[in-house]
């Protein structure tokens, strides 16, 4: 079901040495160990009664101190993974914002706009983003993502996407027969690649001088400054600093040039790339965030310490609730909510049902519990006393929606920057 790694996959530290035709030697060099949540299930593996789960895995960060990159110290099969992927992009407000924002700093980086372009996205989910850049006015859009529930999704609302993973092979295959994209986009899938060496070649080999390729990434000072440790699951391999990307593309033809910070998801960064031959000189942003990175493995270490507390008082709330008689429900049956349920040991008997609003969720159980999902109704929500918002980074929009719970007295229980009652 996974593999160990224990090597640093944007720099190479740690990766065993192989003189020419000598078998590979370990290395003398080792990541270091910084955070674990111990042995955790897969923290989208929501299953419906009789289904098999997939299983569980170690779930611990290994910091490089070469180039400050995190990531898991496994890597569980993507074809477990994401074959038939229950996290759909969320048809939220801010979410929507959030494309238009992304959508005007691409047409920006462009320099005239996003009119007429040819626009490739990798992990294009149900192809939400893509139609709304064809929307704005792209000319061809291509979605590529290995979910095939997710991509028959997109077909069905026109969007061409292919059900595969983005490799160099696939890159090759689409360069023989399309011209050189304009934009490659790639929102918070880069992160979930073990291979970040055939990935970033197939880029190169799509990429022609003047297109633009954009990541969107959750941007690690974010997680370590606001202690997110639910973000940590089997699904995201890598904690990316800036540092760590420009080690990795160091070796390629490709340079980072541009770097936006944003909000969504408890904070993201685009890395806007480039061919290293192409015109435009690097922006000031990266030698700007670079200077003001300084990640260490014991900055990670205060991460462990952080969330024991935060666990703690979420565990604290809910106990004290329920054995006053109080009921308690979750809010958004986020691959976070798995994280803090089986981080916090919770069953039925403390919370009693999730309610959300993916179909592909409903009636299913929170992975390693027997916590069902439920759809996202206010008769669900107004019979419970508290409900924890999961999705937090939805915080503003989930309090505006339910009004009337936190009127009728029920109160909301939000686990982060730090767990709190609200109101
Ligand atoms: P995400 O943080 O990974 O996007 O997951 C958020 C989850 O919360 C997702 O399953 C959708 C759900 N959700 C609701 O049920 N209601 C809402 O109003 C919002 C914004 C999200």
């Amino acid at each position: 079901m996974y593999k160990f790694r224990t090597s640093c996959r944007a720099c190479g530290y740690a990766a065993p040495t192989a003189p020419s035709g000598i078998k590979a030697a370990p290395s003398s060099e080792k990541l270091i160990p910084v955070f674990s949540l111990g042995v955790q299930p897969l923290a989208n593996d929501f299953r419906q009664d009789g289904e098999e789960y997939s299983g569980y895995a170690p779930l611990e960060v290994l910091f490089c101190p070469r180039c400050t990159l995190a990531q898991l110290s496994v890597v569980v099969r993507p074809d477990i993974l994401y074959r038939n992927y229950a996290y759909v992009t969320s048809p939220s407000q801010m979410m929507l914002d959030h494309f238009q924002k992304l959508a005007y700093d691409l047409a920006d980086e462009m320099g005239h706009g996003i009119k007429d372009t040819q626009i490739v996205e990798i992990g294009s989910n149900d192809g939400r983003l893509l139609n709304m850049l064809r929307a704005e006015g792209a000319r061809e859009v291509l979605g590529i993502d290995p979910a095939q529930n997710l991509a028959k999704i997109a077909r069905e609302h026109d969007v061409p996407t292919l059900a595969e993973p983005f490799t160099r092979d696939l890159a090759r295959s689409l360069s023989e027969h399309k011209p050189e994209p304009d934009i490659i986009l790639a929102r918070h899938v880069f992160c979930h690649v073990d291979d970040w060496q055939d990935f970033v070649a197939g880029l190169e080999v799509l990429a022609g001088k003047d297109t633009l390729i954009a990541l969107e990434v959750p941007y690690v000072v974010d997680l370590l400054d606001r202690c997110e440790f639910d973000t940590i699951y089997h699904e995201h391999l890598s904690y990316l600093s800036i540092r760590a990307m420009v080690s990795l593309l160091s070796k390629t033809n490709l340079v980072l040039h541009h770097v936006i910070r944003y909000a969504i998801h408890g904070g993201a960064i685009l890395l806007i790339i480039r061919r290293r031959d192409a015109a435009e000189p690097p922006h000031d942003s990266v030698g700007q965030f670079l200077d003001a990175e300084k990640i260490t493995a014991e900055t990670w270490q205060t991460v462990g310490a952080n969330a024991s507390g935060k666990i703690t008082a979420l565990k604290r709330i809910v106990m004290d609730a329920t054995q006053t008689g109080k009921r308690v429900c979750g809010y958004g049956a986020s691959a976070k909510s798995t994280v803090w349920i089986n981080a916090c040991g919770f069953s039925k008997k403390q919370i009693e049902f999730i309610c959300d609003s993916t179909v592909q969720k409903l009636y299913r159980k929170t992975p390693g519990t027997d916590v069902p999902i439920l759809p996202e109704d206010q008769a669900f929500v107004q019979c419970s006393d508290y409900a924890i918002m999961f999705a937090w980074n939805y915080e503003r929009e989930i309090l505006d929606k339910q009004k009337s719970f936190t009127n009728g007295g029920g109160k909301f229980i939000i686990p982060h920057p730090n767990v709190r009652i609200v109101p």
